[in-house]
């Protein structure tokens, strides 16, 4: 297989990249990545030491058409995992432009240039905030109506409306799959668990939005590539596949449960401004991906977050370099106006 993943040096595509390169050494992994801020292109250095030639990266934007048509030629690409995008909900409110760009039309830009070149498959990263806000029951399944409530979800249902469009429309091959919350080694830490790591480590006051009782299912980043993995090799064209944790937790509880494991006490936790249009509750049905695909969380919510904890303790400078420079820019001027 020659596979062209975008955005893996990000969080979750730098843990597919070792993933996909220790489960199928023989294939030919081409990493698309324009190093914004989440993008860490030292999370990689073990990867291209190893790989060898087995291993590309190269740096540019999923919305540059000539680009991305000619690394499909030259590269012979099969199939294409999007995992590109602009991430944070929070920075989305903030300024959703760069959020229209790359996930909306950089998804588009994708899914044009596989066609012309007839690239076999493309799996499509999306998440199971396109779904909305759940009440204090039930689960989104793959048929529930798409009401994304902030910028961030809203152009990502984007991307998910065009991957179905296209397949209607050209027969393309393409598979949707949309996950839970996820955690794990390389997460950029203005996500709610590496961010209260990071706090409670420094002895700094921990910003819990609201009354901290929105609730996410929480899945560790393994299990995630694992799924998205099973899409690539065995999902259905124009499918979509949800993937959860089965583990929801209210925020409070998370936040908790990080100040036990760093031996810090809950003075330390602060009920700050709410985030806007804050979904209350997210939980995945991902019975299809069982039956489908063979899909299952492996690891449970406990040993994920210990081995998730355990990571950053062993990697400080990982933490020190990526807080350096624009992060606090955008961290100082969001928290100050929630105090
Ligand atoms: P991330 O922010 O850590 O990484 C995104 C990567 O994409 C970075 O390396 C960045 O440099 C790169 N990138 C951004 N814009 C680009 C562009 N225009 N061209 C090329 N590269 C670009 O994000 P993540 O948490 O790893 O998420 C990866 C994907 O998974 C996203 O599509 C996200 O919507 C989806 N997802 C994330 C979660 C989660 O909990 N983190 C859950 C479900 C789905
Ligand atoms: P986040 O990690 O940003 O993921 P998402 O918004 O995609 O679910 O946030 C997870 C939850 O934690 C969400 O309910 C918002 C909350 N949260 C806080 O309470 N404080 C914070 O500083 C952050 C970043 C998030």
């Amino acid at each position: 297989m020659r596979l062209l993943v975008t955005g893996g040096c990000g969080f979750i595509g730098t843990n597919f990249l070792y993933a996909m390169r220790a489960r199928h050494p023989d294939w030919r992994l081409v990493n698309l990545d324009k190093l914004t801020y989440a993008g860490n292109l030292g999370n990689l250095r073990a990867l291209e030491a190893e790989a060898g030639r087995q291993y590309t990266f190269v740096h540019g934007d999923i919305c540059d058409r000539g680009l991305v048509a000619r690394l499909l030629e030259e590269h012979q690409i099969d199939a294409v995992v999007n995992f590109a995008a602009e991430s944070h909900v929070d920075r989305s409110i903030d300024d959703p432009s760069p959020f229209v760009v790359t996930n909306v039309l950089g998804a588009q830009n994708i899914l044009d240039c596989a066609r012309r070149a007839g690239t076999s498959r493309v799996v499509h990263v999306s998440t199971d905030e396109v779904y909305g806000s759940l009440g204090p029951t039930g689960q989104f399944h793959e048929s529930t109506p798409l009401q994304p409530n902030s910028p961030y979800s809203a152009s990502k249902a984007g991307a998910d409306l065009l991957c179905r469009a296209c397949h209607e429309t050209y027969g393309q091959d393409i598979v949707i799959t949309r996950c839970s919350n996820n955690y794990g080694p390389y997460q950029f830490p203005e996500k709610l668990i590496p961010l209260m790591y990071v706090k409670a480590t420094a002895g700094e006051p921990l910003p819990v939005y609201g009354d901290g009782r929105n609730v996410r299912d929480w899945i560790f980043v393994d299990d995630h590539c694992r799924g998205v993995e099973l899409a690539l090799l065995n999902g259905r064209p124009g499918a979509v596949y949800n993937f959860g944790g089965a583990a929801e937790l209210p925020n409070i509880k998370v936040v908790r449960t990080i100040l036990r494991l760093t031996g810090r006490d809950e003075s330390l936790i602060r009920h700050v401004a709410d985030r806007p249009g804050h979904d209350r509750r997210y939980a995945m049905n991902f019975d299809l991906a069982a039956r489908e695909l063979g899909f299952a969380p492996g690891v449970s919510f406990a040993e994920g977050l210990e081995r998730t904890i355990a990571w950053y303790r062993a990697n400080p400078d990982w933490l020190a370099e990526v807080q350096s420079g624009a992060y606090r820019t955008f961290m100082d001027s969001w928290y100050k106006e929630r105090a």
